[in-house]
């Protein structure tokens, strides 16, 4: 159960440069962003329902579907793929047993792709969470994985 209400939350961001702001409190708070969320967000802001989605709908880390206690985003930007990401994420896929933009069924991950997280001269990397992982090896996944039981 979420320890803050829709109307409390919008009450701490009143200004339109506020929304991403506000938005990735609400991903926080809910473990995503709910899509009936959408208009009051937008009546609350004063701003077109469009841009409030377009937003909402934009970063990698807001999502429209409820994430997983941890959230592993691979990075798929060119240099961490010219140092083989796709090695890193059909490890993933294998360990979990889900792709892209799944969680799995206990709950305990959801997997995702993302652009750059600022490690490029360490690709490929990945982030689990607020932590970065960086050299990653198809063998250092298992363990890393283990890491979050
Ligand atoms: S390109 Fe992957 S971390 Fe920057």
């Amino acid at each position: 159960m979420a320890d803050k209400s829709l109307p409390q939350l919008l009450a701490s961001y009143r200004e339109r440069k506020h929304l991403l702001a506000l938005l990735k409190e609400i991903q926080e708070v809910y473990g995503y962003l709910p899509g009936e969320f959408i208009p009051e967000i937008a009546r609350s802001l004063g701003l077109p329902v469009a841009e409030v989605y377009g937003v909402g709908t934009f970063y990698s880390f807001l999502s429209a579907r409820l994430q997983g206690r941890n959230v592993i985003r691979v990075c798929k930007s060119a240099p961490c793929w010219l140092k083989n990401c796709e090695l890193i994420v059909e490890t993933l896929k294998r360990e979990l047993g889900i792709g892209p933009g799944e969680t799995t069924r206990d709950g305990r991950f959801s997997l995702q792709l993302t652009n750059c997280i600022g490690a490029c001269d360490q690709a490929p990397a990945m982030m689990i969470n607020d932590t970065t992982y960086v050299d990653l090896t198809p063998e250092k996944i298992p363990e890393i994985l283990g890491g979050y039981k």
